[in-house]
């Protein structure tokens, strides 16, 4: 949250918020997620006092944002993490509260938490649907028990489709599935069932992630050590591939390179504001903001954030204010990655590349947008890097 650095401008247009709670039970292998086990968080900072620490948050981000008049009503709201789940459902629900009574909450406000299908019961999910969250995304990751294993998952396959009941038992209408595929070990067939039992829990949005293995992470030490091999470029792709077949032919289509949704209904309004460089405050340790070009983030640790609260300060670590050839970048790596694609009018050098990549079937040109086609998607990266010289 800003005091010191340059005067935000006010809020143009859509605006969501994202509150991150960085409590996990395990640190899954692969995950560099900001993040703690309870053995990790060490003294300053415990789950109990996290959703006071928030709301202390949200008060100040009022007061700073108020400046420029009238708040902006939030339109989409996501709890990220970490877990969410591992907060009680009533924590999560004063935090969206707090919201609501600061900002304002949309009347249709999207309101998302992510979930892990061992952090939930049907008590905890229908005190968050009668709370106001609109939306859950349960990280499935895998269907098969040694994928899981390899990915230090804790929780059991057979747990999801009840875990997946529950919710909609609560009235859960949007659900999502979130998997990893290129796991160590992942043979196509693997890859396949987990598809198969994604879409047997009917959600009406699946995100298919590839595996990365990030600096840092015990994935990453045993990939080193020779003891697990590093995800095979050809085989993620050929997974990607089973990804969209599979998930087209059951009525979910692409609308970002990792995300497919039953209609543009079922979207992520709230990643869909992030994809468009829209505004956003972003509330809990490390996380980030975004409003009219000015960008800043909070101090880290669970800790250093509870105690500047405490004391009535600002957990702003740092920011930055974007020129505008960087945000012309950033537009140009996010949009080229949505199915409605880039506004050709927004490339600048890059635009000598367009003939060059239409003729390698990397990118179609429909109306006035630069359209990523199948084989484009595959080399996403690549033909962004063409598109920013
Ligand atoms: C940070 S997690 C939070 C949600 C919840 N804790 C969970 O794990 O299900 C959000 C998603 O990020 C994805 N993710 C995290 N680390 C990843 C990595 N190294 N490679 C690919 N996907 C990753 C996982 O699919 C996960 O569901
Ligand atoms: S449960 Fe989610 S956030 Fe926590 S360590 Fe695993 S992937 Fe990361």
């Amino acid at each position: 949250m800003l005091t010191d650095g340059p005067p935000i401008p006010p809020v143009d247009g859509p605006f969501g918020v994202y509150v991150h709670v960085p409590f996990c039970s395990v640190r899954c292998g692969y995950c560099d997620f900001n993040t703690y086990t309870a053995d990790e968080l060490g003294e300053g900072a415990t789950r109990a006092s996290y959703a006071d620490t928030a709301i202390a948050e949200i008060e100040l981000a009022a007061r700073m944002l108020a400046a420029h008049g009238d708040l902006p009503t939030v339109e989409t709201v996501f709890f990220g993490g970490g877990t969410p789940t591992q907060l009680p459902s009533a924590d999560l629900v004063r935090v969206l509260d707090a919201l609501g009574s600061t900002f304002g909450l949309d009347p249709g406000a999207e309101v998302t938490t992510e979930a892990n299908p061992d952090s939930v019961t049907p008590a905890s999910l229908a005190e968050l649907r009668d709370g106001g969250f609109t939306r859950i995304s349960f990280g499935v990751q895998s269907a098969v028990p040694h994928v899981l294993a390899t990915l230090d998952r804790t929780h059991d396959p057979a747990r999801v489709p009840e875990a997946v009941r529950w919710a909609r038992e609560a009235g859960f209408d949007q659900l999502s599935v979130d998997l990893i595929y290129g796991t160590p070990g992942e043979s196509l067939d693997d890859w396949s069932a987990s598809l198969d039992h994604a879409l047997a829990l009917e959600p009406d949005h699946v995100s298919a992630y590839a595996l990365i293995v990030e600096e840092g992470t015990a994935l990453a030490r045993r990939v080193t050590r020779g003891e697990i091999a590093a995800p095979d470029d050809d085989l993620m792709a050929d997974k990607y591939l089973m990804a969209d077949d599979v998930l087209t032919s059951a009525g979910l289509g692409w609308y970002e390179l990792s995300n497919w949704a039953r209609d543009d209904a079922a979207r992520c309004r709230h990643n869909l504001l992030y994809w468009h460089s829209a505004d956003w405050l972003g509330i809990g340790p490390g996380a980030h903001s975004h409003v009219g070009g000015v960008r800043w983030w909070n101090v880290k640790h669970p800790a250093a954030y509870a105690q500047r609260l405490a004391a009535g300060e600002s957990p702003m670590h740092d920011h930055e204010v974007l020129d505008p050839s960087t945000s012309v970048l950033e537009r140009v790596m996010l949009e080229a990655r949505l199915r409605e694609g880039l506004p050709l009018g927004i490339l600048e050098g890059g635009r000598g590349a367009v003939p060059g990549l239409t003729d390698r079937g990397l990118v179609q040109v429909t109306g006035d947008h630069l359209v990523l086609t199948r084989e484009g998607r595959l080399l996403a990266d690549a033909v962004v890097r063409d598109l920013t010289p």
